[in-house]
C-alpha cells in the first residue's frame, strides 16, 4: 500500500519517507476503447506521473476492436483525459506519455492480435527500455477473462524469465456465482502463478477503506474496544442515486446481490473485522482476510429468507426528479424479477465477534449517494442521569464515511449547557478534505503502483473471492429459483423496502436514516 498517496501534506503527517517510482514496464490494456480505460485507467496513470511515481521507462498498448490506429488512439486518449482528469493536465508531462502510446486493432479471441502484440512488445518495450516488464489489464467484459489469458500463455506473452515480471489485473465480476468463480481460478491458474494474478475490487483502491487498518491498528484507543464486548452491531452501506443507467444488458442478468456483495461489501465488511496481521505483507494481510470470510456462519435454511432482503425499485422522484421505476429500463426484461436493493444480515463466528451482526445494504435509486461503515457500541452499563431528559440518549457510534464525504466521526453524548442536567448526542469529525485538502485521485492509482511494485495487499486472493462467493451462494441460488412477488417493492428515491427495515426491527435495532 502506498501511504504517500494517501496523504499530500507532509507537514502534516509522519511520513515513511520519498517511495520508490514504479518498475519499468509497458501496460497493454484490453477494452482501450471502453468507459473504464477513458475515465479512470488514463486519469490514474497521469495522476501517477504527477505524483513522481509513474516509471519514465513506460508505455502503454491499448487493445479494442474499434477500427483505429495508434494516432487515432493518442487523440481520442488527449481529449478523454481533458474531459475525466481530476486535476489539470500539464501538456509537457502528458506530451512524453502520449509519444509513447500503441494501439492494436482486433477481437479478443482472435490469435491473430496475440501474435501481432508479440511482434510490438519488444519494440515497445526497447524503444523505453521497460526492462520486459509487462502489466496486462483486462478491462473487457468478463466473458473474456479466461480466453485472454489462455490466449496471452500460448503466445508466449505470460512467462517471467530472467527477473522480467508478468502480471494480469482481471476486473469484477470474477465469476458470477461460486462453481463460476472457481472455474475462473481453474483457468487462470493453468496458465499463470497465483502471484501473477491481480484481481482488482476499486473499494480497496478508496482512502477511507485503506485508512480503516490504519484507524484500527495505528492508534492505540480503538483496537481494545473493537470487539463484542463493547460492540453491539455493525451496519455496512453503499446506497447509489443511480438508476441501473445504461446498464441493463448486464444488470439484469447481475443484480444487486452480486454485483455488489461478494465483493465491495464483503470487503468492507472484512476491514472492518480483522484480525491484527503479523505484518503488511501481502499475504498476512490477506490470510486474515481469509480467516474472516471463512468465520461467516452460513446462510442456509430459514435464515435464507429471514436473513436476505431483495428489493426492486418502482418509479418514483429522487431529489424532485420523476424517475422510473428499473423494469421500464432500456434492456431490462418488462417482468423483470432482478434486485436492485440487497439487505443481509451476517455473523461472524469467531471469539471477537461472536454475537455482533453485521447488518449490509446496498441499492439502486436510493435518496442519498452514500458508502459507510456505522459500527454502534452498547450503551452505558448504568444510567447515571436519570433525571436528565435522556429521551435523546443513544449508543456512541463509530462512523467511517467512504464517500462522497471521506473521514471519520465519533458521535458521544454530552451536557447541554446551562443548570439542569441534559443531554445531547454531539459529533467528533475527522474529515479527510479539511485535514489533507481535497482529495484529487480516482481510486485506481494506489491499485496500479502496487502492482507495479508487485504489492498483492490490496487485491483478492483466489481463495478470497471464492470465500466471498461462497458466503452468498445459497442466497443466490434461492433469489435465481424463486420469483418476489411484490416487485416492485420500493420506490425510487425511498430508502429501500420495508423488509429490510423488519430486519433490524426484529433485533431491536434500525438502519442509520438514509435521507
Ligand atoms: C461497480 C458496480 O462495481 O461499483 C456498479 O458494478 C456500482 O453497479 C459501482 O455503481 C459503485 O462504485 P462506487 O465507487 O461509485 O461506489
Amino acid at each position: 500500500m502506498n501511504s504517500q498517496l494517501l496523504s499530500p501534506d507532509p507537514n502534516c503527517v509522519e511520513s515513511s519517507g520519498p517511495h520508490p517510482k514504479a518498475d519499468p514496464c509497458v501496460f497493454v490494456v484490453f477494452g482501450a476503447a471502453g468507459d473504464l480505460t477513458k475515465r479512470l485507467l488514463i486519469p490514474a496513470i497521469y495522476n501517477l506521473i504527477e505524483a513522481n511515481l509513474l516509471s519514465e521507462n513506460f508505455a502503454i498498448i491499448g487493445i479494442a476492436r474499434a477500427d483505429k490506429d495508434s494516432e487515432q488512439f493518442r487523440k481520442d486518449l488527449t481529449e478523454d483525459l481533458g474531459k475525466y482528469a481530476t486535476r489539470a493536465v500539464a501538456p509537457e508531462k502528458w506530451e512524453k506519455i502520449k509519444n509513447n502510446i500503441h494501439y492494436i486493432q482486433g477481437n479478443f479471441d482472435d490469435q491473430h492480435i496475440y501474435q501481432k502484440l508479440a511482434e510490438k512488445l519488444p519494440e515497445v518495450d526497447k524503444a523505453v527500455d521497460a526492462k520486459g516488464n509487462v502489466l496486462f489489464y483486462l478491462a473487457t467484459g468478463a466473458d473474456y477473462f479466461a480466453s485472454i489469458v489462455h490466449r496471452l500463455a500460448e503466445a508466449g506473452l505470460t512467462q517471467e524469465v530472467d527477473g522480467k515480471w508478468r502480471r494480469v489485473i482481471v476486473e469484477k465480476p470474477f465469476g458470477e456465482d461460486l462453481q463460476s468463480a472457481k472455474a475462473l481460478n481453474a483457468s487462470l491458474l493453468s496458465s499463470l502463478q497465483e502471484s501473477q494474478i491481480y484481481r482488482i475490487d476499486h473499494y480497496l483502491g478508496k482512502e477511507t477503506v485503506q485508512n480503516i487498518l490504519v484507524f484500527r491498528f495505528a492508534n492505540g484507543l480503538i483496537e481494545p474496544l473493537w470487539n463484542n464486548r463493547y460492540i453491539d452491531h455493525v451496519q455496512i452501506t453503499v446506497s447509489e442515486v443511480v438508476g441501473v443507467e445504461n446498464r441493463g444488458n448486464f444488470y439484469d442478468n447481475a443484480g444487486a446481490l452480486r454485483d455488489m456483495v461478494p465483493n465491495h461489501l464483503l470487503q468492507l465488511l472484512t476491514m472492518t473485522a480483522i484480525e491484527p496481521p503479523t505484518s503488511f505483507a501481502a499475504d498476512s494481510v490477506r490470510n486474515e482476510k481469509a480467516k474472516v470470510l471463512q468465520c461467516l456462519r452460513p446462510i442456509e435454511g430459514d435464515d435464507i429468507v429471514l436473513h436476505a432482503v431483495r428489493g426492486q425499485y418502482g418509479a418514483g422522484k429522487i431529489k424532485g426528479e420523476s424517475v422510473s421505476g428499473y423494469r421500464q429500463s432500456q434492456k431490462v426484461r418488462p417482468d423483470s424479477n432482478t434486485e436492485t436493493y440487497v439487505a443481509m444480515k451476517f455473523n461472524i463466528e469467531n471469539w471477537r465477534w461472536a454475537g455482533v451482526p453485521f447488518y449490509i445494504r446496498t441499492g439502486k435509486a436510493l435518496p442519498q449517494k452514500r458508502s459507510e461503515i456505522v459500527v454502534t457500541f452498547k450503551k452505558a452499563p448504568i444510567s447515571l442521569f436519570q433525571q436528565a431528559d435522556c429521551s435523546n440518549v443513544r449508543s456512541n457510534q463509530v462512523i467511517i464515511n467512504i464517500q462522497p464525504e471521506e473521514g471519520i466521526s465519533i458521535s458521544l453524548d454530552a451536557k447541554i449547557p446551562g443548570p439542569n442536567i441534559a443531554i445531547s448526542p454531539v459529533k467528533m469529525t475527522f474529515d479527510y478534505k479539511q485535514y489533507f485538502g481535497q482529495a484529487v485521485n480516482t481510486g485506481y492509482e494506489t491499485l496500479l503502483y502496487d502492482c507495479m511494485i508487485g504489492d498483492a495487499t490490496l487485491f483478492q486472493r483466489g481463495d478470497t473471492a471464492e470465500l466471498g462467493w461462497q458466503a452468498i451462494d445459497n442466497v443466490l441460488d434461492y433469489w435465481k429459483h424463486s420469483r418476489q412477488k411484490d416487485f416492485p417493492n420500493y420506490a425510487a428515491g425511498s430508502s429501500g423496502p420495508k423488509a429490510s427495515d423488519d430486519l433490524l426491527s426484529r433485533d431491536g435495532r434500525y438502519w442509520k436514516s438514509l435521507s
